[in-house]
């Protein structure tokens, strides 16, 4: 199977921003295949929201090395999926992986050392069947590493041409500055800062977004749906098939308690009002501070894909409506 780009993709399709102070522009709406895309996943749905996200302009596909499940199952199917595209196609495509949670058994298949990083980056090329990533995460701060040592990691990672650059994702704040620092004498100035960031999880707000704005990096939002709570899947229930509802899913079946699912009905209501589904409103939530450049959205199917991508065509929110969702998100 061959997949023909269609020639419009980029004809008022996608909104980009500059990421940070790069030259990078990355699409608003970027396309995680943390979950949907490994072996237990159907693959032909897989090559569709690809296609359709490729199609319409986003450029940007976040990977990790223990993404599937089985772990790098997500990688190998996406470097499967890569090979039915013409492959000028690659470089129209921002793909990033990360190494930093459990991946192999033994001392050096989890943390930040340099060991298990570049072992992992090598590993993480072979499924993806690329030559090098556009970005390579340190996934997580480990205190048992120095932090310049997994920093010259991910520098080196782009001397040897594997990275065009590097970013860090959920360190904390007392580190995300070191690291910043670290990076930039490395003459590597870190890209991208990627942390979780939805209706629901606004612990960025406390310093990361600040931080990483006044150094001239990068902000990516992950879990914008707040795994697909913030959409009205379950205000009825937990459905068959919903991430909550399946064995292999991260999404526990308690995080979708009364309290929660009360909240989510309040917010539809206003999602209502100004006539988009959830989904479309809490992306353009997490959208709505320049400080945060792109989201990473999750998306179990095309339908659902299509729904987010047209998150973008609807109307900037009034004062008004931003004052009733902060009122219903500080309620406890
Ligand atoms: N750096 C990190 O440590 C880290 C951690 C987590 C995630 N991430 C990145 O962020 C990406 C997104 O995370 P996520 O999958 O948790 O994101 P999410 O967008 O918050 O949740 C995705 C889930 O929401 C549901 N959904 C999506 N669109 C919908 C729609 N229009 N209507 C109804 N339901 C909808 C689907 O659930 P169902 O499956 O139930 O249909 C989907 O699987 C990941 O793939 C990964 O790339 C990074």
């Amino acid at each position: 199977m061959q997949i023909e780009p269609s020639p419009s993709r980029y004809k008022d399709k996608m909104q980009y921003n500059r990421c940070g102070e790069s030259g990078l522009q990355l699409p608003k709406l970027s396309l995680g295949l943390w979950h949907n895309f490994g072996d237990v996943d159907s693959y032909n749905e897989a090559v569709s929201m690809i296609q359709f996200a490729f199609d319409n302009g986003i450029t940007h596909f976040d990977l990790a090395n223990n993404y599937g499940p089985p772990e790098g199952t997500a990688e190998k199917n996406f470097g499967k999926i890569l090979q039915h595209f013409p492959p000028s196609s690659r470089d129209e495509m921002i793909i990033s992986t990360k190494a930093g949670h459990l991946m192999w058994p033994g001392p050096y298949g989890d943390g930040s050392s340099r060991k298990y990083l570049l072992s992992s980056l090598d590993q993480s090329l072979r499924r993806l069947r690329l030559d090098y990533v556009d970005i390579f995460y340190s996934h997580r701060y480990d205190p048992n590493t120095p932090l310049e040592e997994t920093m010259t990691a991910l520098s080196d990672a782009v001397r040897q041409g594997k990275a065009l650059y590097v970013g860090i994702s959920k360190y904390p704040v007392d580190k995300t500055l070191e690291a910043y620092q670290l990076l930039k004498a490395n003459g590597t100035p870190c890209l991208i800062h990627q942390d979780r960031y939805s209706m629901l999880s606004r612990d960025v707000e406390q310093g990361i977004l600040q931080t990483a704005s006044e150094h001239g990096v990068g902000f990516i939002g992950f879990s914008p749906l707040y795994q697909g709570i913030l959409s009205d899947k379950y205000l009825h229930g937990i459905p068959e098939n919903s991430r909550a509802a399946k064995a292999t899913g991260f999404l526990q079946r308690s995080q979708v308690s009364p309290e929660v699912v009360d909240k989510v009905s309040k917010l539809n209501a206003v999602a209502l009002n100004r006539s988009q589904s959830l989904a479309q409103m809490a992306l353009q939530w997490c959208l709505r501070t320049p400080q945060v450049q792109s989201v990473i959205v999750g998306t179990s199917s095309l339908t659902q894909l299509q729904d987010n991508f047209h998150a973008l065509n609807y109307p900037q929110f009034t004062n008004e409506e931003l004052q009733t969702i902060e009122h219903i998100l500080s309620e406890s």
